[in-house]
């Protein structure tokens, strides 16, 4: 089942964040969303989820219309596409195993939620999760006593219990260290390559989106302005997306590196970077 935006549109009063975007994505497929801050990405991700709305424009899955769901259909497809955020979303005072087992949420009655009853069922697909991811030793601990890395990995453990057909992360990886960038990025293919679940993620760094992405969405100023595998992403399409800095030089492709193989600390040199860009 395919995944289709058309003509997607978002304004915030003058400002047009998204501006008329149109892809077709198929089921299975992994892309990553590139560009400048400001560029439009997290607001894209967050109509396809409907945290957001679009003003106008048709986002479909299939035959349904997700724009104009309401009511039950709406929080069906809001677990259908289980979102992952940069600064995770975890619960901190519960334990690691709840946090998980809150992805059920959706999934029940509104009574059983309430009781936060979680049947043995749902407590074991909880404890596989965390296994698979590697954590399950922390099932216990109160969620906000983990390392960042930790937490986005409980945030992706959270994220399989919807059993979605896509996962939608926005920048998972930008305040993580590098060695804990390529785990949750790992974790990420591996939900995609061994599930077939389509994953769109919003990333800083053109190099991670390189060496996990498919396909490289990049935008500016709230258009698509390159769609394409890596091999096609250019310098000149680099220079497309990012543009020049206010010294008219073009931006340096090693300052957007997500260093994950390199020993730089990440989000501030990354930001530093951007803000030249701006
Ligand atoms: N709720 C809002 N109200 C007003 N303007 C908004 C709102 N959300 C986003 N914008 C504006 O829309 C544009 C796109 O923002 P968005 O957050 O989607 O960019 P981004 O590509 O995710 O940037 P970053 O890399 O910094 O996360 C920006 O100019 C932003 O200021
Ligand atoms: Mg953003």
């Amino acid at each position: 089942m395919h995944f289709e935006l058309k003509n997607v549109t978002r304004r915030f009063g003058p400002k047009t964040a998204v501006d008329n975007v149109c892809a077709v994505i198929p089921q299975g497929q992994m892309v990553g969303v590139i560009g400048r801050s400001g560029a439009g990405k997290s607001t894209l991700l967050r109509m396809i989820n409907r945290l957001a709305d679009p003003s106008s424009g048709s986002i479909r899955f299939g035959d349904l219309e997700v724009s104009s769901l309401k009511g039950q259909a709406l929080r069906n497809w809001q677990r259908d596409c289980a979102m992952i955020f940069q600064q995770f979303n975890l619960v901190p005072r519960l334990d690691v195993l709840t946090n998980v087992l809150l992805g059920r949420l959706n999934h029940r009655s509104t009574t059983l939620s309430v009781l936060n009853i979680f049947s043995r069922e749902e407590r074991i697909m909880a404890i596989a999760a965390l296994e698979r991811l590697g954590i399950e030793q922390t099932a216990l601990q109160p969620a906000g006593t983990l390392s960042g890395g930790q937490q986005q990995r409980v945030a992706i453990a959270r994220a399989l219990m919807q059993e979605p057909k896509m996962v939608l992360a926005d920048e998972p990886i930008a305040s993580l260290d590098p060695l804990n960038a390529k785990i949750v990025m790992d974790a990420l293919r591996d939900i995609n390559a061994r599930e077939g679940i389509t994953v769109v993620t919003n990333l800083h760094t053109l190099d991670t989106a390189r060496s996990y992405c498919q396909r490289i969405i990049g935008m500016a100023g709230g258009r698509v302005v390159f769609d394409g595998p890596p091999e096609q992403l250019t310098s000149e399409a680099v220079r497309l997306i990012y543009g020049a800095d206010n010294s008219g030089n073009e931006i340096d492709e090693s300052m957007t590196s997500t260093a994950i193989n390199k020993p730089v600390k990440r989000p501030a040199a990354m930001k530093s970077a951007e803000a030249l860009a701006v």
